[in-house]
């Protein structure tokens, strides 16, 4: 069967119990709450104890996303999640998931293009659903950036943070709801952002880890003044590809990368912030977690009804980028 429409049939996502403050991180860095808001809208964000991994985060938002849908863990066809921070090579972290929920019919794997991996997942979701390959599909924005950011660095440790987002797709039974259009690209830049040591270019080695080069690096400047064109361009070329404007849009769900780039994106495109979706400021920057995160958290608040064009735009290491303009 070939499916004409894709539809988000329930979402759910999970945020690790402890809260770390800006104060807190200032009691170890030479930083303030003041600079921190101010540069970036962050006030606090959540990190995930010791014994939690990327995949336990991803279960509990996977949970809530099942039960919203009213899909049981054996009717999945397949689990898609995006993180950069799974919980080891091999095996992908869709296969931890899987065994957890018991979703024996699933096939599945990990997609990694960091912020933008949850966008890109939602594009090969609605390709499996759309070829009749799959019919429930399980997707996953999963994330312990916390043990990928060096907390001796002002420039990361500040923003990014743990969580996890899911959403369950299935082919539409309603007309309208579908995934409308998709554009995805990249910069093929290793300079601003990366973790230069442990893969395979420069595998693990006592003077990788001396030199704390399985941390993040980021050029924070550069990357900023990207991401603002990106993001707009992003936001307007999308709408085109569907033939719909800016304004038809009920909701954008940005990557919440930092509250300023959302805001200038948001300001060239003539987009109102009251109809942007933003919770950086308690959640902080989850990366591949943070469109899915926030799109939960519109859609249990009552922000997205069916029938509302809701966009979703990504950015992040690669470079890469992503959008999903979707009729709920
Ligand atoms: O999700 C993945 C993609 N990530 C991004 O797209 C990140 C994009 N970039 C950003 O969000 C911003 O560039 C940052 C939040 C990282 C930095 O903000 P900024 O306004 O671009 O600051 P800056 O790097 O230009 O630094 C301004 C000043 C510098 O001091 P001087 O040279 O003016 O004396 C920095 O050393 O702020 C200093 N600084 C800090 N001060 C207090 C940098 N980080 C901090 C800090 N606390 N945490």
């Amino acid at each position: 069967m070939i499916s004409k429409g894709v539809r988000f049939a329930g979402t759910g996502s999970y945020l690790p119990e402890r809260v770390v403050t800006n104060d807190d991180l200032s009691k170890t860095l030479d930083t303030n709450d003041e600079w921190i808001r101010t540069r970036t809208g962050i006030s606090e964000r959540r990190f995930a104890a010791p014994e939690q991994a990327a995949s336990d985060l991803g279960i509990a938002a996977a949970r809530r996303a099942l039960d919203a849908a009213g899909v049981a863990p054996a009717d999945l066809d397949l689990i898609i999640c995006a993180t950069m921070t799974n919980d080891y090579v091999i095996p992908s972290t869709a296969a931890l998931i899987q065994r957890a929920l018991g979703a024996e019919r699933a096939g599945g794997f990990d997609l990694c293009s960091a912020c933008s991996g949850f966008v890109l997942s939602l594009g090969a979701a609605s390709g499996y659903i759309k070829t009749g390959a799959a019919k429930n599909v399980l997707v996953l924005g999963a994330e312990k950036m916390s043990v990928a950011m060096d907390m001796q660095d002002r420039t990361t440790a500040v923003i990014f943070a743990d969580g996890a987002g899911a959403a369950v797709l299935q082919p539409s039974p309603e007309p309208g709801s579908d995934v409308l259009a998709l554009r995805q690209g990249l910069k093929g830049d290793v300079d601003v952002l990366s973790i230069p040591a442990g893969g395979s270019r420069r595998p693990t080695s006592v003077e990788t880890v001396q030199n704390r080069e399985h941390y993040i690096k980021m050029a924070g400047r550069e990357t900023f003044k990207f991401a603002v064109k990106t993001f707009s361009s992003l936001i307007e070329g999308t709408c085109a590809d569907a033939g719909v404007t800016t304004s038809d849009l009920k909701v954008i769900v940005p990557h919440q990368v930092n509250q300023r780039i959302i805001e200038a994106a948001c300001e060239r495109s003539q987009i109102d912030m009251s109809r942007c979706v933003i919770n950086i400021d308690r959640v902080g920057n989850t990366s591949a977690a943070s469109v899915a995160i926030a799109l939960d958290e519109a859609v249990r608040a009552g922000r997205i009804e069916r029938g509302d064009l809701v966009l979703l735009v990504a950015f992040g290491a690669g470079l890469s980028w992503a959008s999903a303009l979707v009729r709920w």
